[in-house]
């Protein structure tokens, strides 16, 4: 952790004019000033700045905040990384709580990895431009190609010489370490010596969203057969293959812009286009996408355009995993570039307006994309047809949060009209999907990471209380189902009902451990958003029996030990339920919101036992602390309304 010290430090440093003025060009209007607001679009400046108060508001769009929080919303930074940054502008030597001593270690190599890959980045570009070798050979490659100068130096692109060893004799003399040196992948170990890794290729850097050279891409410029195309860097602290996207740190600002975010393979693809001036994009590497990767992309935008071409394995390997982008709840579409050509040989035969074109008029949907290719396959055979429909019902499941119901109904009724099947059949499969999943997620979870409450609660007067609450799961799903059928269409704020409020504030997937609680949530959700409004009654003839059983047992019960905990608060007088509906629904809804943090602390404490990068720990440890922060009040809120 970044000390108290070093962060008031930064404090006193930080001049928000500074920070912004990087990014938007401003100009003094009365004691502020004024500006092109970054974070949408606009002709007429609405984005203020006021030196004095420290603060930026933007009167287009609304944005404001402080440096730190204009950091974290350009630059897509954590607050740690946002930190890091400023320190590093400032000159601030970073003073860490670090919790052991090999994360210290660590966060030292990951340092010097990256002054190698600096030092090596700029051997590299030298190379390129001041050597008679490197204009020769890989300058005049990268001009026939189509780059132009501008682009070259603006990707840092760099050539390493022939010669056996002239990036490690460099090395040698700059005395750096033999062992991380090594780890870079720049150079490899032969006969006791020291050679170049990458000798006689072009070298691409790959840097980390804020311009950082994690390791480097090195690709052959005379075919051979023998050797591979491209070198690329060995796992090590700081590069994880996993985990980048190259093309980011150019990418992201204009993929903000965009809202959209396009997906190449290679890297030539990404600098290409860039240079056509199609800047929103960024390159996998011709791997399937990891879901690191995948949630990389949801920080910057929702929309994901993958363009690969068409004949390619590299569509196919794309594809593989896909439905992972919509459990992180990405919109993916999918171009196919024609004839051969790939995004990076295409734009420069068309140009970029007809590559944009292109791209908008032929976007498919991911998931009608598949099931296209799916029919072709299967053609008239019906088994295989059957397998389709299971498949595609598993690929819709996939998107599963509350929130985009409306939209997994949408691929149900579109799916269920190409395939020619019934539409109530595909979402009971859909739905039955989703159900079989999550209470087999639940029992993973459950016998895989038993948390008692002593673990998760500090050992403050609140630990009773959690205790209490861990062995009323089921009562608490059910009086907030409850909660919806018996008060839902009262008033829980001037203007919106209970209904409307619990609807916004849960999750079902994430609350309900209880499959059919969850569907009669789901039900109500639905009946609630065709415009209904939805009691206990509706379910009493409802189709499904064992549901209808479900609620009028729900209804009927006294609740026993809920009530029991209002007969110790109100001691002599018991309240009706009537009487206290808005504290009934905020005590449910809150330990239901307390048992989804519970979950998100243990999800992340395995992550970290995952071997993660230094700045990845960073971030989750930052992210253990604030869940706990936030356990902690939630506890205590709990706490003050039902034990007392
Ligand atoms: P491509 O062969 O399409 O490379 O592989 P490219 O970058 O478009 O290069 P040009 O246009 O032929 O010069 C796509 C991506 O797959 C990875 C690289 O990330 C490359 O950019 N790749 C490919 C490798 O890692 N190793 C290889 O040997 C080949
Ligand atoms: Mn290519």
């Amino acid at each position: 952790m970044i000390s108290q010290d070093t962060i008031q430090k930064i404090q006193n440093k930080v001049a928000i004019l500074d920070i912004v003025g990087t990014y938007v060009k401003l100009k003094k209007r009365g004691s502020n000033y004024l500006g092109l607001c970054p974070f949408h679009n606009e002709k007429t400046p609405s984005f203020t700045v006021s030196a004095a108060k420290e603060i930026y508001k933007c009167f287009g769009c609304g944005k404001s905040g402080n440096s730190i929080g204009f950091l974290m919303d350009i630059e897509k930074f954590s607050y740690v990384e946002a930190l890091r940054w400023l320190a590093n502008k400032y000159n601030i030597e970073i003073e860490e709580t670090v919790s052991s001593p090999e994360l210290k270690i660590q966060l030292q190599t990951s340092e010097s990895l990256y002054i190698i890959n600096n030092f090596a980045q700029k051997f590299f570009s030298e190379q390129l431009w001041d050597t008679e070798e490197g204009k020769d050979i890989a300058l005049s490659y990268l001009k026939h190609r189509g780059f132009k100068e501008e682009t070259i130096r603006k990707f840092q692109i760099g050539y390493n010489p022939e010669a056996r060893d002239s990036f490690a004799m460099a090395a040698s003399n700059a005395q750096f370490n033999t062992a991380l040196l090594l780890k870079t992948g720049t150079v490899v170990q032969r006969d006791e010596r020291l050679q170049d890794n990458y000798r006689g290729r072009i070298v691409f850097p790959i840097h980390n969203p804020s311009g950082k050279v994690l390791g480097f891409g090195a690709r052959i410029i005379k075919k051979n057969d023998k050797a591979p195309k491209y070198i690329n860097t060995p796992e090590n602290e700081i590069y994880v293959k996993s985990k980048i996207l190259y093309g980011t740190y150019f990418a992201r600002m204009a993929i903000d812009k965009a809202k959209e975010c396009l997906l190449v393979e290679g890297y030539t693809d990404v600098v290409s286009l860039h240079q056509a001036g199609v800047e929103n994009v960024v390159a996998s590497g011709g791997t399937s996408l990891t879901v690191d990767q995948l949630r990389l992309i949801k920080k910057y935008c929702d929309n994901l355009t993958i363009i690969y071409d068409g004949d390619g394995a590299g569509i196919k390997a794309a594809l593989r995993g896909l439905d992972l982008a919509l459990e992180e709840r990405l919109n993916v579409k999918l171009v196919l570039i024609p004839d051969g050509e790939d995004p990076d040989s295409y734009v420069n035969k068309v140009g970029a307006e007809a590559f944009a074109k292109f791209v908008s008029e032929n976007k498919k949907d991911f998931i009608l994309f598949q099931l296209d290719i799916a029919l072709k396959d299967a053609g008239t055979d019906s088994a295989k047809k059957a397998t389709i429909v299971n498949q595609v019902a598993e690929t819709i499941s996939k998107i599963n949060r509350a929130e985009d119901f409306t939209k997994r109904q949408d691929y149900v009724k579109q799916v269920a009209q190409v395939l020619k099947i019934d539409e109530a059949g595909l979402n009971t499969l859909v739905n039955k999907i989703l159900r079989d999943r999550i209470s087999k997620e639940d029992n993973k979870f459950n016998s895989a990471s038993p948390v008692t409450a002593e673990e998760n609660i500090d050992s403050t007067n609140t630990t009773s209380a959690s205790t209490l609450f861990l062995s009323t799961e089921e009562l608490n799903e059910k009086a907030l189902i409850r909660n919806l059928l018996e008060f839902g269409n009262n008033e829980w704020e001037k203007d919106e009902t209970i209904a409307a409020y619990i609807l916004k504030q849960i999750d079902p997937e994430d609350t309900f451990e209880n499959p059919q609680l969850m569907e009669v949530f789901n039900l109500y959700k639905t009946w609630y958003l065709q415009g209904a409004k939805p009691t206990d009654k509706n379910f009493l003839y409802y189709e499904n029996n064992e549901l209808s059983n479900l609620v009028i047992g729900l209804m009927q019960s006294e609740n026993e030990e809920l009530s029991s905990k209002w007969k110790e608060k109100y001691e002599s007088h018991i309240p009706t339920r009537e009487d206290l509906y808005k504290e009934e629904v905020f005590s449910s809804l809150h330990y239901l919101k307390l048992r989804k943090i519970k979950k998100l602390i243990i999800e992340n404490q395995l992550e970290m036992q995952q071997n993660p990068s230094v700045e990845q720990q960073i971030i989750m440890m930052q992210t253990h602390l604030e869940l706990k922060e936030l356990e902690m009040r939630i506890t205590k809120e709990l706490g003050t309304v039902i034990v007392k």
